[in-house]
């Protein structure tokens, strides 16, 4: 019997420690395939507590992090505006990237970074996005068998409390790709790429800004069309109203427990905060913030039913419901370990053993296409093909 070869964990350097570096934290700290080795951090306080925290330098730029020759990946999680440069850079410096979604908020800015992973040989991993959570990843895979026949229509929905939550002012403003088109958005489009297992060829879409006490883009609705023909929607609320995730058992997305009581607490709280961008930074690394209740659950964005020719399909936070022509099935997904503990996979074998990444640039740019398509086909009232440059 042949052994498992010996883990070396993978030396990633972070930049930006905001709110979505907390939410990957646990996911980086409980595996031994990854090691955190260094940050570059806008500021002086995370620098420190970092420092104390992990051991390891926090430095004050990206230059100094990709100039240290130990580091062999970068986690970029700074606002989507940076994460062109800092890609890029990155790359230069002959790293690894793994970078928050969404990959870019333009397709041309989206293609530079496709053009430096072929320039420099160095991977893309787009991600964490939900696209990750195993019940999506498992039912791709019974979709991909062709166990249930073609899969012909796919949608997609949620209703959340987004809009609500405390922001910096960019993460409402459309220009800097605020708002839920970009950042849920994401989200969306690369599960329905996931399941349908082909790519988008165009969009049709519609952008809502429902709440003149809070003007951001805070909902859409798309329909796309699919490579295989299979069609699909995707649509968002972020009004911290209807929750769908009352229909999901009441688990929220990061796969916590919730409680009917919780209804609207969003709103209240923002109501009570007197500086919105300071606690906003509150729900980052070394500001006394945490990753918040353990999960329980895996991840989840939503309600989804996906139709092939022989049954539906409808994963949850728990595991795949099964509506076949033999009648109604469940497959359990119990969650061992964390949640997103499939980014950290998808790394480890990119940087360890040179497999391609499924959420790679190329796929990034799809989905920066697909939320651009979405803001272009509102404004011209037309569907917008979606056609990569490749
Ligand atoms: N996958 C998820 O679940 C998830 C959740 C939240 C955010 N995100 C993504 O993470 C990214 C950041 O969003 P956020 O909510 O964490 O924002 P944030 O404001 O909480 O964090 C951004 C961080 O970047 C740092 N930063 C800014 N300029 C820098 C520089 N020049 N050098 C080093 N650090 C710098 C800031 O100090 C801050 O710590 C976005 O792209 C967002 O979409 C993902």
């Amino acid at each position: 019997m042949s052994e498992a070869a010996p883990i070396k964990p993978v030396k990633l350097g972070v930049v930006g420690l905001g709110r979505g570096f907390m939410l990957t934290l646990p996911a980086l700290l409980d595996d031994d395939r990854v090691e955190l080795a260094g940050a570059a951090t806008g500021s002086q306080a995370k620098q420190q507590a970092f420092e104390q925290q992990f051991g390891y330098q926090a430095v004050g730029t990206t230059e100094e992090l990709n100039a240290d020759p130990d580091i062999e990946a970068v986690y970029i999680a700074t606002p989507h505006e940076m994460h062109r440069d800092n890609v890029i850079e990155a790359l230069a410096a002959g790293k690894h990237v793994l970078v928050e979604k969404p990959m870019t908020i333009r397709t041309s800015d989206a293609a530079a970074i496709v053009e430096a992973v072929a320039k420099y040989g160095k991977q893309v991993i787009v991600g964490p996005s939900h696209s990750f959570d195993k019940p999506i990843v498992e039912a791709g895979k019974l979709i991909a068998s062709g166990r249930y026949g073609p899969v012909g229509m796919i949608h997609a929905t949620y209703y959340t409390d987004f809009v609500f939550r405390p922001r910096r002012p960019e993460e409402l403003d459309a220009a800097h790709g605020g708002g839920v088109v970009f950042n849920q958005g994401a989200h969306h489009a690369d599960i329905l790429q996931t399941l349908a297992g082909a790519r988008p060829t165009s969009v049709y879409g519609c952008v809502g800004n429902l709440d003149a006490r809070r003007p951001c883009d805070g909902a859409y609705s798309a329909l796309l069309e699919f490579e295989n023909g299979c069609i699909g929607s995707m649509t968002y609320s972020g009004y911290a109203h209807y929750d769908t995730d009352s229909e999901l058992d009441w688990v929220g997305e990061l796969g916590v427990a919730k409680t009917p009581e919780v209804y609207a607490a969003a709103r209240q709280r923002l109501l009570q905060v007197e500086d919105e961008v300071e606690a906003k930074k509150n729900r980052g690394f070394g500001d006394g913030s945490s990753s918040g209740a353990c999960p329980v659950f895996h991840e989840h964005f939503g309600k989804i039913v996906i139709s092939c020719e022989k049954a539906d399909l409808r994963p949850t936070a728990k595991g795949i419901h099964i509506y076949s022509d033999d009648g109604h099935e469940f497959l359990p997904m119990p969650l061992t370990g964390s949640p997103r503990e499939g980014v950290v996979a998808e790394l480890y074998a990119v940087v360890r053993h040179g497999v391609p990444p499924v959420h790679s640039a190329r796929r990034g740019y799809i989905n920066v296409a697909l939320c651009e398509g979405i803001y272009e086909s509102f404004l011209l009232r037309q569907r917008v093909d979606i056609t990569p440059p490749w």
